[in-house]
């Protein structure tokens, strides 16, 4: 059930990337965080619980609630509110449990810190 966003990007905007989301492409704010990006393109849901399979997206955007939880770049359970869009992203929703990411991509991910 697609619906505009409620979330308004103001006049000043800055430059446009390219982000991939579920095999999508969107074209999101940079400089802007990656919940903030998802939910300003129209997008109501990035995972769904374990258990009932409720749809959920980020609620707080600080850290706190973990409904926020995508891939990203293959490395699962990241909370896209602590993270920064960058060009290029590939980003997936997530469904049910958590599982564990690959040790190649810890290790990516790691040496990006
Ligand atoms: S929106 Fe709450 S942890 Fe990301």
């Amino acid at each position: 059930m697609p619906a505009d966003s409620l979330f308004r990007q103001l006049p000043s905007a800055a430059e446009l990337l390219s982000i991939d989301f579920d095999g999508q492409t969107l074209q999101v704010p940079a400089g802007v965080s990656l919940a903030a990006a998802l939910l300003a393109s129209g997008v109501r849901h990035t995972r769904s619980t374990p258990v009932s399979g409720s749809p959920r997206t980020a609620y707080c955007m600080m850290g706190v609630c973990f409904e926020c939880l995508v891939e990203v770049d293959g490395m699962p359970n990241c909370q896209a509110c602590l993270l920064q869009v960058a060009p290029g992203m590939q980003v997936r929703s997530q469904h049910g449990a958590r599982r564990l990411g690959s040790a190649s991509a810890l290790e990516e991910h790691q040496d990006d810190a």
